[in-house]
């Protein structure tokens, strides 16, 4: 048990030098304009490279695909050479790092996606959902979310596409894989919930049409890059940014056998995100692992010694540490020598400068 967290673990054909993930955290200071990452980013991540395994902040696949400013994106030359900085550097460290490619749909504000009207499964708003526009201040401006329109299938080839162009894009950019932002209500996530898809097409209804999508664009992106390298991104029983499922336990139970059968990577699932922290029952966490074959990882208020139970009772291979990462760059050392955690400044998560990004020290007596 004491250990089981810096065991090693084979992900695909990477070896990783410990369970401990840095989950995907948007620190919102891509470089203006382009929304290029940077070196100020390269040295965030290079400095947290002891996690086994590194999954970068959400990165537009895409100008429609972008739902708040200064967020990174993949889709231009000068997108995938800010991403090569960070690669490289994290890879000097000996860390292993993969791209999180996101589509928002829904969860987005024109000024974000120069003047078009954002899209969606359905013609269906998020409620009482903000995202944050560049108002000219360094501060965010937040605004509500529009109404969406619903995709056509032209549409959804198209976003298909970009997802397969982004993977090849992260390739390219050095990453060691991608993980598809399947969760937190953004645009897949918008797709699977029963409470954001009215579509009457193949794409909407039934439990097996909901995931279509999701499964469309995961063997798009495998037969670009190889699905040893494709993980995916879930979040079953949050309501975040306004996505809710009728029968999730059912709904997320299915998408894990279907992420088994199309031989993805790596399963992570999201079980709480800041405040919405839903109990995850047992038997649902076994019946995911019972569905899903490959790595599991786990994310949402862990601390070591659930981190470690969580993996010892066999519910996770790996386990994600988000706001522990972001004011502790040496946080598994931390953990194996049982010391304490500095806290995060919540006033410098989103924007700005090195403060509150580079700045936080390792450790000392
Ligand atoms: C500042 C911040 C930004 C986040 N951005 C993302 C993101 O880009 N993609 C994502 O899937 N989750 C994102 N999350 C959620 C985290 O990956 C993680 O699931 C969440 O913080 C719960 O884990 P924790 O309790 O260990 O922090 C973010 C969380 C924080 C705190």
């Amino acid at each position: 048990m004491k250990d089981s967290l810096f065991s090693g673990v084979k992900l695909g054909n990477l070896s990783l030098k410990n369970r401990i993930v840095m989950p995907p955290m948007t620190r919102s200071r891509a470089s203006q304009p382009g929304n290029s990452a940077n070196e100020m980013m390269a040295e965030y991540y290079a400095q947290r490279a002891t996690a086994g395994l590194i999954v970068a902040e959400g990165t537009q696949i895409s100008a429609m695909g972008q739902g708040y400013a200064w967020t990174p994106g993949i889709y231009t030359q000068e997108q995938i050479a800010g991403w090569k900085k960070v690669t490289d550097a994290v890879h000097a460290k000996d860390g292993v790092i993969f791209a999180q490619l996101w589509h928002v749909g829904r969860v987005t504000h024109p000024d974000n996606i120069g003047g078009e009207q954002p899209i969606s499964s359905s013609k269906l708003k998020a409620e009482n959902v903000k995202v944050f526009i560049d108002n000219g201040s360094d501060e965010p401006g937040f605004v509500d979310v529009v109404m969406p329109r619903e995709m056509t299938k032209d549409d959804i080839k198209a976003v298909i596409e970009e997802y397969r162009q982004a993977a090849l894009n992260a390739i390219a950019a050095g990453f060691d894989g991608i993980e598809l932002h399947a969760a937190n209500g953004y645009l897949i996530n918008q797709f699977i919930d029963s409470q954001a898809n009215n579509r009457t097409d193949e794409y909407g209804g039934s439990v097996e049409n909901r995931l279509r999508f999701l499964s469309e664009v995961v063997v798009a992106m495998s037969d670009a890059i190889g699905s040893d390298r494709v993980g995916v991104r879930l979040a079953p029983l949050t309501s975040l940014n306004g996505t809710v499922d009728d029968n999730p336990i059912e709904t997320y139970t299915a998408a894990a056998a279907l992420l088994n059968k199309l031989n993805i990577v790596y399963l992570h699932i999201a079980e709480v995100d800041w405040d919405d922290a839903p109990d995850t029952p047992i038997s649902f966490k076994q019946g995911i692992r019972d569905a899903f074959k490959g790595i599991i990882i786990c994310a949402g208020r862990y601390d070591a010694y659930k981190a470690k139970q969580s993996i010892v009772d066999g519910f996770s291979d790996m386990v994600a540490f988000g706001r522990p990462f972001v004011a502790n760059p040496d946080l598994p050392s931390r953990i194996l020598n049982g010391q304490p955690l500095a806290p995060h400044d919540p006033n410098t998560l989103f924007g700005g400068n090195e403060k509150g990004l580079t700045d936080y020290p390792e450790y000392s007596e």
